[in-house]
């Protein structure tokens, strides 16, 4: 009798053994039939029960099934684990541990050249001039021709222009990418009677080497005003006003004369550089003063197109390069970092 007792313990020993170390299903069957089948191994042992004196067998026969029902727990469980593998590891990469801190989101941000042309905007419109804006494909006719550039004449060399294919333009009609805002002067005062107060904020394109400070896609903003009895003084004032609100308040504004066909007569305008207050440094290239717009009273001939009485009205237009107006006030020093999309440049204007 101790002699089966000793051989169902070490059975159940062996059986547990080789279930925990089985490495698949099927490898966990073969053990278990080896073990547990009908030609098995506790079947072997059982045949020898009637061997036994009478009153040992219940004690015998009870530990066989204690034998037979921890081995067959422990199939399984062991069948279970199998089972459950890959969703135990789905579960475990999905961890999530709730007690960290969050993880900010990426928020964007205006575009410095967007931010700048929206506060220039913003110190025009309180002074009385509203918003507009055009196409950026253009005839030649409000490009050019409105403004007092008739073909082949010669003021057409300043601006290099993006020509569209004549094949998709309409015949006789040449279209062109604009090449500055002025365009929207014509058209605005094709629209409507003075008195016009208007800013135009847009992208201009000119057939240009790029370099640190020019690209080929840029952007302006146009101002105009007409009415009766609008002066250069008018001009003067509302300019002035401007520079002082972007640039400080201390700030001397400085008008040369300059060239542009559809006004006259025509000017640059400078500000007394705000980094060296007049006295010559980098910024201003040793002059003290940075040119940062053109400008003029608007062309007898330029209102006379549109139907205005130039005998009765007046005006006065300008057109500025918002990347320039940022790069004198941030002393960036090429243009070419604007559209170069490094977030490090972009992320110092929050
Ligand atoms: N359109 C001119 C340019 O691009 C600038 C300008 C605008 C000058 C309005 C005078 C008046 O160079």
């Amino acid at each position: 009798m101790n002699e089966l007792r000793r051989d169902l313990e070490n059975l159940q020993a062996q059986a547990i053994a080789q279930i925990q170390s089985s490495a698949d299903a099927t490898q966990l069957e073969q053990t278990r039939v080896q073990f547990l089948g009908r030609k098995g191994r506790l079947t072997t042992i059982l045949r020898q029960l009637p061997t036994l004196a009478a009153e040992d067998r219940p004690t015998i026969g009870a530990l066989a099934n204690q034998v037979k029902e921890a081995i067959e727990e422990r199939v399984v469980a062991r069948r279970a684990a199998f089972e459950s593998v890959p969703g135990d590891e789905i579960l475990a990469k999905d961890q999530i541990d709730v007690t960290l801190p969050g993880r900010r989101p990426g928020l964007g941000r205006l575009h410095p050249i967007t931010q700048i042309i929206r506060r220039i905007c913003g110190v025009f419109v309180e002074m009385g001039f509203a918003v507009m804006e055009g196409p950026e494909v253009e005839w030649d006719y409000y490009n050019f021709e409105a403004l007092n550039i008739p073909e082949e004449h010669p003021a057409r060399d300043m601006w290099d222009t993006f020509w569209i294919d004549p094949a998709t333009s309409q015949a006789g009609k040449p279209m062109l990418l604009r090449t500055h805002t002025s365009p929207m002067q014509i058209r605005i005062m094709e629209q409507t009677r003075p008195p016009v107060r208007v800013i135009v904020p847009g992208k201009c394109y000119r057939y240009e080497a790029v370099d640190a400070s020019h690209e080929s896609q840029f952007d302006q903003v146009e101002g105009l005003a007409v009415d009766e009895q609008i002066t250069f003084a008018d001009l003067k004032g509302t300019l002035h006003t401007f520079a002082r609100r972007l640039f400080g308040k201390d700030r001397k504004v400085r008008f040369r004369c300059d060239y542009f066909p559809f006004v006259e007569p025509g000017v640059d305008m400078s500000i007394d550089c705000f980094l060296c207050k007049g006295g010559g440094c980098r910024l201003c290239k040793e002059t003290g003063w940075l040119e940062i717009l053109g400008a003029g009273m608007v062309h007898p001939g330029v209102l006379a197109r549109v139907g205005y009485d130039p005998a009765r009205y007046s005006g006065f237009a300008f057109g500025l390069g918002p990347a320039r107006v940022a790069m004198l006030k941030y002393g960036i020093e090429d243009i070419r970092f604007f559209h170069g999309n490094d977030l490090r440049f972009l992320r110092q204007f929050p």
